[in-house]
């Protein structure tokens, strides 16, 4: 096993890229989706069947470990591979952009964000050096610069002040975190809807020469052509021999698109979310399990699924389920769309191997419009 963090472009096809992320922990197929596990477990999976659904990697969040259990917890009971049972890859966010969404009394200075806590308010202070402390603590492997990510529609001088805050931010990340050959810290692109600063955040990180750069900002109440119109100024501008992740993104549409402009990492809490909500994701699109439509249908999800939860289980009890408020509803539904989410990556990655992504895409989209019944 490597002791060291690679990533190579093993094959291309257009500006969609398949590769293969090396570290001490294991290797990370990619275009890859990373389930989310936000507070040391992905919501209702065992880890196993994570794995077994080919998840190489998954992401975990500083914010809410550091506020729950802790993250000098977390290092004194063995770091969070060994807690939460999980021995490949993790990729932690900073907690910037949690803070942003959930906490209280949030302000952020040049120095960091100070903040309150959602679960208790008690008060707390994160400067990019407490961040990567925090991630170190974690034993995380992939590690993510504090950063402010500026909620859309913004004024134009907003996103700048944020994206160059974002920028100092990512030098003391990378200062702090130092030299662990077989980790990485990763710097993140802002600049909101704006072509030009998008540009200017992506060309400073890229002169910082760090192991691998996300996409940040985006997905957050823009429409989907202008998400792909920052991706399309944006990933010309990171270097080609590193790992590119977008986050938080997204639906099965956004990621094909986006793998489509040179993208290879993704994290969403879709389809973990959308299966506690009722909601499948299957080759024929969206399907609603509370629908009345499927109290008396005997037919599973996706019989040609290889994952039991779609193959196994008539829509009928899956509705009975999501309707009684049952837990294995929520399991059975996550259990099918984190394999269609995986699913769908595989297909992405044989698809650029073959030279045929464009051909792929369009008969998965088909499939899509088609509709489920
Ligand atoms: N998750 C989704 N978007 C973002 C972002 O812009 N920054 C961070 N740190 N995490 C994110």
């Amino acid at each position: 096993m490597s002791t060291e963090f690679t990533f190579k472009v093993l094959a291309t096809d257009g500006k969609a890229r398949r590769g293969e992320i090396t570290m001490p922990r294991g290797t990370i197929r990619t275009p890859a989706f990373m389930p989310v596990g936000t507070g040391g477990t992905v919501k209702t999976m065992y880890m196993d069947q994570v794995r077994d659904l080919g998840a190489d990697i998954i992401l975990g969040n500083t914010y809410h470990l550091m506020l729950r259990p802790g993250a000098e917890r977390v290092a004194r009971l063995g770091g969070l591979h060994e807690f939460a049972r999980w021995p490949h890859p993790i990729l932690t966010d900073s907690g910037g952009f949690q803070v942003m969404s959930l906490s209280k009394l949030r302000k952020i200075t040049e120095k960091g964000v100070t903040f309150r806590s959602h679960i208790d308010g008690a008060p707390y202070e994160m400067s990019p050096e407490r961040s990567i402390e925090i991630q170190g603590l974690l034993d995380s492997d992939i590690q993510m610069q504090l950063d402010e990510c500026t909620a859309l529609p913004a004024k134009e001088r907003e996103i700048e002040r944020a994206m160059e805050l974002s920028l100092r931010w990512a030098d003391r990340c990378k200062t702090a975190f130092g030299d662990q050959p077989g980790k990485a810290m990763f710097g993140i692109v802002q600049g909101g809807d704006n072509a030009r600063l998008r540009e200017r955040s992506a060309q400073s990180l890229a002169s910082l020469g760090l192991k691998g750069y996300a996409v940040g900002g985006l997905a957050v109440g823009e429409p989907q052509d202008v998400m792909l119109d920052m991706l399309d100024v944006t990933c010309p501008e990171l270097p080609a021999d590193k790992p590119r992740y977008l986050m938080g993104v997204g639906t099965p549409d956004d990621i094909v698109k986006s793998v489509a402009r040179g993208i290879d990492m993704f994290d969403c809490v879709m389809p973990t979310r959308a299966g506690r909500h009722g909601l499948a994701y299957t080759r024929r699109g969206k399907v609603n399990l509370r629908n009345a439509r499927h109290a008396d249908d005997h037919r599973p999800l996706d019989e040609e699924s290889d994952c039991p939860a779609a193959r196994d289980y008539s829509r009928a009890y899956l509705h009975h389920l999501v309707r009684s408020q049952e837990a294995l509803g929520a399991m059975l539904l996550t259990w099918n769309n984190l394999s269609y989410y995986q699913s769908l990556m595989q297909g992405l990655r044989d698809a650029i191997e073959q030279g045929r992504y464009a051909e792929h895409v369009a008969e998965v989209s088909e499939g899509w419009a088609r509709g489920d019944i």
